[in-house]
């Protein structure tokens, strides 16, 4: 088993230098990071490539292998009727790799506009998507100097913040973020703050990180919610208006009380009794899912109890968990 993987990153590593050299002669893969405002030491960062638009190209590193069934277990190729060919083409290619700094997988984006916009790596022996982190090897030094993660939404996302000195930016894969992410950062860092894009679908993916993070976090762990205007995301509000715009949205982050509490409070009537009531049910669950944070958990309530004009031993009872009276 061990030594199939190992077998299987190879493979991919060879893809991966493969993807490299081509784009260093791709006309339409420079121009498009060149576009995109990719400078070269940030392309090497992070081994970014170009996977030719050619059904067959790493038949020329392969060679008699590309008919071999590992090329298929990685999911670099593809077998349909009988006709072996490359999953990636015309794309530029983001290898995945894990915290040793092995290929695992590839993100892959079409050069300017087309469906589908990424493409990613299937789930191998070695790429497991609900727990890899992307950027997490190529920020390890960053992350630890910070102290802190930012976990955005896309591979672009990781890559602008890095060349602006944001370093320690991470994203999940292709897959909304877990708990298992959130555990796998926590565990390296005490902060993590969630910058997911400004549009409906960044700030529905921020409900639910919070939703994520609340069994994982600790009294003394810390999450922040960064809510960008809904027409940016990471990568686009630093081309706009740079690196300083950012760091101003990291110094304006929301803590997670405040995010609980607004993100609740949002759509229903708190001056009514009704509005209060809908906002408690709904935070039941999240409150009740706090396992390892009994203090933030409290204090937590506390704030609530403002908000729904109730004395926070009796959100306590009528939720069901103790309370612990203030000494
Ligand atoms: P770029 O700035 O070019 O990355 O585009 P964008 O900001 O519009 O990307 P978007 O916010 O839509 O996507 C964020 C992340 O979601 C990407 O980095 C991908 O990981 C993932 N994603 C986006 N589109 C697709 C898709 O069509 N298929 C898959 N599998 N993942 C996608
Ligand atoms: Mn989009
Ligand atoms: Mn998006
Ligand atoms: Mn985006
Ligand atoms: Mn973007």
């Amino acid at each position: 088993r061990r030594e199939r993987s190992e077998s299987l990153s190879d493979l991919m590593l060879k893809a991966q230098n493969f993807y490299i050299a081509e784009l260093a002669k791709s006309q339409i893969g420079l121009s498009y990071l060149k576009e995109r405002q990719i400078s070269e030491a940030t392309r090497q960062k992070f081994g970014l490539g170009y996977s030719p638009d050619n059904w067959q190209a790493l038949e020329a590193v392969f060679g008699e292998k590309y008919s071999s069934k590992a090329l298929e277990d990685c999911g670099l190729v593809i077998t349909k009727d009988g006709h072996r060919y490359d999953r990636f083409r015309g794309r530029v290619m983001f290898p995945i790799r894990n915290p040793r700094g092995q290929v695992i997988g590839f993100g892959a984006r079409v050069i300017g506009k087309g469906e589908p916009k990424y493409l990613n790596s299937p789930e191998t022996d070695i790429f497991k998507k609900g727990q890899e982190v992307y950027g997490l090897w190529e920020g390890r030094e960053a992350i630890r100097k910070a102290g802190r993660a930012i976990v955005c939404e896309g591979y672009m996302d990781v890559i602008q913040l890095s060349q602006a000195g944001f370093g320690e930016a991470v994203a999940a894969l292709g897959t909304a973020i877990g708990e298992a992410h959130i555990r796998k950062l926590f565990k390296i860092v005490p902060q993590i703050i969630f910058s997911f894009d400004g549009d409906d679908a960044g700030r529905h993916a921020a409900r639910r990180a919070l939703e994520q993070a609340l069994p994982v976090i600790t009294d003394t762990q810390e999450a922040r919610f960064i809510l960008l205007p809904p027409e940016h995301d990471p990568d686009s509000l630093i081309k706009a208006e740079g690196s300083e715009a950012y760091e101003r949205e990291i110094q304006h982050s929301f803590p997670l009380s405040t995010f609980f509490i607004d993100s609740l409070k949002a759509g229903k009537s708190m001056g009514t009794p009704e509005g209060r009531s809908q906002f408690l049910a709904e935070a039941k669950p999240l409150l009740l899912s706090m396992k390892e944070a009994p203090v933030l958990r409290q204090q937590l309530i506390g704030s609530i109890g403002l908000v729904v004009r109730m004395e926070p031993a009796e959100i306590c009872s009528l939720i069901g968990i103790p309370f612990a009276a203030a000494a």
